[in-house]
């Protein structure tokens, strides 16, 4: 079947490579071959990770945005426990609706989202008339598809020269849910028609037991978002903090989704983490506060280096919508293009206005009351809310995506672009040659930045060869200490980017770091 051709620079199979070879991302239980949906973070993923975490961590908490009065926002933190009483995933919507279509291909064993396996047709282009009884899903083989349907369509097929030929191929929408269509679509890698399933549901929850007995009175279960616990907070917070609506509590954390087909390196996995900040106001005020967060967090991301082109804000269908935001004002989502969605794009983060679902639905399952009453209007209300929430391990991706840029020029032949205050080594420090005091400078360099910063003491190698293993992991500076620096108390800086050389005092270097880094 034609697809959508993904970003042409750059391959999704070469920036897997570069994460394991270099040190950032490897499939989990490799030495036993893998577990589908779960990845390690190695050591330069570790740093990035971290610094996305912090990064989000310090402009949302620390030092929240300015509202649209110029006042600083407040928002605090908190960390709750990945296990909650079952009963909050009932209250929350989760062990009723979170669930995903599923259907099976009988033939190949696989497994698919039946809302993500788009099946086709063909329809004349002048008339509109479907040609009889073709109908493949996306990724279905060309050849067993010309085999299986009759010669008049199937040399079009072959050349996927439709539209010359006046037809085109159309989407059918609920095709799964039909069974006649079903039975004639060809699924990805089958050989025979029909092969696929009617669609279940399937509750997306990963399901334990807590304590020694195994029974259903025990069963619990891993979030499988970090904002419940921020509801079920939002009581304690109130009472200790002295905080006032509009407010936010913000949280980083890991959620688990059993997902049906986990996938795209860490797009889509069933372990990963989420930085979700629940932001409550008056009900009246949530449209401001809606727009308000949209613009904020698309510029949020920006400022950490997406280009613009690779960003986009797309509204919801009512469809889409989760089961918190049906009566809503609607979700926003912050997508980016990475180059498997090229040239469309996938979700980074979701802006919802969550109404006053959740806390109600608490108030109401726990039989506490979670209303707020508001001192300034003297009024007693449900406060709505509105929440930014971001994957921290899709933004992760993203910023990798961003950074990748092959350059033939260089020995690497591609280098990592990330902005300083992200990358995971701030600075390499090298001795031009491993002798005449040169080591010992370098050494004593390293000792001073290394309090602010993580840097790299690299001894090893030609200098060439140093740049380029720096540049693969997108190390912004390097300071290389050479005779010169013996006499006249000055190195060299080397631009990752421009790829310029300049000479700064040795005793500048600390400063000249720390500018740019917390710049
Ligand atoms: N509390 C709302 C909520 O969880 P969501 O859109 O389901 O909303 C928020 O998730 C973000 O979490 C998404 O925008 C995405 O970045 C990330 N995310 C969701 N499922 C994921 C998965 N299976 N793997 C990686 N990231 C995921």
């Amino acid at each position: 079947m034609p697809t959508e051709t993904s970003r042409t620079t750059v391959s999704m199979e070469e920036i897997v490579a570069l994460c394991k070879r270099r040190g950032f991302i490897f499939p989990a239980s490799e030495l036993y071959g893998g577990i589908n949906g779960f990845w390690d973070y190695g050591p330069l993923g570790t740093e990035l990770k971290n610094n996305l975490r912090d990064a989000w961590w310090n402009d949302m908490v620390r030092c929240p945005p300015a509202g649209p009065d110029g006042n600083a926002l407040s928002i605090v933190g908190v960390d709750s426990s990945i296990v909650q009483n079952p009963r909050v995933w009932e209250a929350s919507g989760h062990v009723g609706g979170f669930n995903d279509p599923m259907v099976d291909d009988r033939e190949t064993k696989a497994r698919y989202r039946a809302d993500q396996l788009t099946v086709f047709t063909i329809e004349r282009l002048d008339t509109g008339a479907h040609v009889g009884g073709y109908f493949a899903a996306e990724g279905a083989d060309d050849a067993q598809l010309i085999a299986t349907h009759k010669k008049s369509i199937a040399s079009l097929i072959r050349k996927f020269d439709l539209e010359t030929c006046g037809y085109r191929l159309v989407p059918v929408p609920g095709a799964l849910d039909d069974s006649t269509i079903r039975g004639a679509t060809l699924a990805p890698g089958a050989k025979e028609r029909g092969t696929l399933t009617e669609p279940r549901q399937f509750n997306l929850m990963f399901k334990t037991y807590v304590g020694a007995v195994q029974d259903e009175d025990s069963v619990a279960y891993l979030r499988p978002e970090t904002a419940q616990g921020i509801f079920l907070n939002f009581k304690n917070v109130l009472d200790t903090m002295r905080v006032r609506i509009p407010f936010g509590i913000a949280q980083i954390g890991k959620a688990f989704r059993n997902e049906v087909t986990p996938r795209n390196f860490i797009f889509r996995s069933r372990e990963f983490e989420q930085m979700e900040m629940e932001w409550f106001c008056h009900p009246d005020e949530a449209p401001q506060w809606y727009e308000f967060w949209c613009d904020r967090r698309r510029t949020w991301w920006q400022s950490l280096g997406l280009s613009d082109e690779n960003l986009c804000m797309r509204s919801h269908d009512d469809d889409e919508r989760a089961h918190y935001a049906k009566t809503g004002c609607g979700t926003f989502d912050v997508e980016y293009r990475f180059p498997f969605t090229a040239p469309g794009f996938g979700e980074l983060e979701g802006v919802a206005h969550r109404t006053d679902f959740d806390l109600k639905q608490h108030q109401q399952h726990a039989g506490v009351k979670l209303e707020y009453f508001d001192q300034e209007r003297n009024e007693r209300y449900m406060p709505h809310v509105i929440e930014p929430a971001a994957g921290l391990s899709r933004g992760v991706l993203a910023l990798i995506c961003e950074a990748y840029t092959p350059d033939p020029d260089r020995p690497s032949k591609v280098y990592m672009k990330f902005n300083p205050r992200l990358a995971p080594i701030k600075a390499a420090i090298f001795p031009l040659v491993n002798k005449d005091g040169m080591p010992e400078v370098a050494a004593r360099l390293h000792d001073e930045l290394r309090a602010n910063h993580p840097v790299q003491l690299d001894v090893k190698q030609n200098i060439g060869k140093r740049y380029a293993r720096m540049d693969e992991v997108g190390t912004p500076y390097c300071f290389t200490i050479d005779a010169d620096t013996l006499t006249d108390q000055t190195v060299t800086v080397r631009h990752r980017d421009s790829l310029q050389q300049e000479r700064i005092g040795l005793d500048h270097v600390a400063a000249f770091l720390d500018e740019r880094i917390s710049g």
